[in-house]
């Protein structure tokens, strides 16, 4: 029996921060300062948490942060889980493992990942130019680590690999096309997103939303686009170039939100589970953990707060009332 929510949305995907800590700070996430940390937990409490869930109906797994690549013994976490098993009747089959990365640390590992059994990964990068990447990230001299990282896990058969570009009007509206042309450069899916309320420095206002129909637009101006099935749970809408060559995909929680199908379920870096990233609070499943609760007991708890979780969110309505952490703080 598949975890479900009271809206009948099976739960199978989790997300594990596992570290708040982050070496860039982006305009749209950070506000430049270093700011206070939730901090973060051995790994093997991480792996008790993932082996519950899995015994509950999750079978994709993806590492966000903070930067996720920042915390020693990531490729052993990897390893470790690329044991489990999800349970069928031949067996078991392995999970799905993915990586969310601004890419800066990746070139030198994305090979031992691999080998340690991570399937994806998502590279966040938000212009493909080196002096407009650095203003946006506030880090000199990103861009080429970024790139190397890239091309090290496409050598590395890290595949399909995405990289997510978060538009923010006055910042990079004018990289999609140069992003159009990156994608089938480098035979990358290069996704568009939305900009959400969800940073530390509260400047978004529906304004700095460039959204699906001025990317779609943009994007048409360069060569025209052809729209391809995406699976239900997916974030994104995918489109391809009309000459087939290159893919892109637009994920627009503020246009078009996708909460109805949300298989989702997030943990913290402090081993909090939040339902949503809206939510505005967590459940502390480190807590359960640490009075000494059996795996059964654990199951229970996260069946309970399941059931809690939140509808959709209100991003833009006049009731919004903004999430308890900000991104950086909760993995995206
Ligand atoms: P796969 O399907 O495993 O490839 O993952 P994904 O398509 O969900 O990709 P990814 O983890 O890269 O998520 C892409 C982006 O979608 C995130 O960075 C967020 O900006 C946004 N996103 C992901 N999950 C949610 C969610 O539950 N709600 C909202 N509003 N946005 C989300
Ligand atoms: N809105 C949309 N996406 C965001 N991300 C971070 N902050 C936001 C936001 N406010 C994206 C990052 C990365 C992933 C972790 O989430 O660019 O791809």
């Amino acid at each position: 029996m598949p975890l479900t929510d009271k809206f009948g949305r099976a739960i199978t995907d989790l997300r594990i921060s596992i570290t708040d800590r982050c070496n860039y700070k982006c305009v749209y996430c950070r506000t430049g300062n270093e700011g206070a940390l939730y901090g973060d937990l051995p790994f093997e409490d991480y792996l008790r948490m993932t082996r519950v869930l899995v015994g509950m109906g999750v079978t994709k797994i993806r590492l966000t942060g903070g930067e996720p690549l920042l915390r020693k013994g990531v490729v052993e976490f990897v390893r470790d889980l690329g044991k489990l098993r999800v349970p069928n009747q031949n067996g078991g089959e392995p999970l799905d493992i993915a990586l969310t990365t601004n890419g800066h640390l990746l070139a030198d590992l994305a090979q031992p990942l691999k080998a340690a059994g991570l399937t994806r990964v998502t590279v966040s990068m938000d212009a493909v130019d080196p002096d407009r990447f650095a203003r946006i990230t506030r880090v000199p001299n990103g861009y080429d680590h970024v790139l190397a990282g890239i091309r090290a896990a496409r050598r590395a058969g890290l595949w399909p690999l995405k990289v997510n570009c978060v538009l923010m009007r006055g910042f990079n509206e004018d990289q999609i096309i140069p992003f159009g042309m990156f994608a089938r450069e480098e035979g990358v899916t290069v996704r568009f997103i939305e900009f959400m309320p969800l940073e530390e420095g509260r400047t978004w206002s529906p304004t700095t939303v460039v959204m699906l129909d001025e990317i779609l637009a943009r994007m048409a101006e360069y060569r025209p686009l052809v729209e391809i099935p995406h699976a239900r749970s997916e974030t994104a809408r995918r489109y391809r170039f009309d000459d087939g060559v290159g893919e892109i995909g637009i994920i627009a929680p503020v246009s078009h939100p996708f909460c109805g199908h949300c298989s989702r379920i997030r943990i913290t870096s402090d081993g909090k589970i939040r339902t949503c990233l809206f939510s505005v609070w967590d459940h502390d499943l480190h807590a359960q953990m640490l009075r000494g609760d059996s795996d059964k007991e654990l199951a229970d708890f996260i069946c309970e707060v399941v059931q809690k979780k939140e509808e959709r969110h209100h991003i833009g309505e006049p009731d919004f009332v903004p999430a308890s952490r900000t991104m950086v703080h909760i993995g995206g």
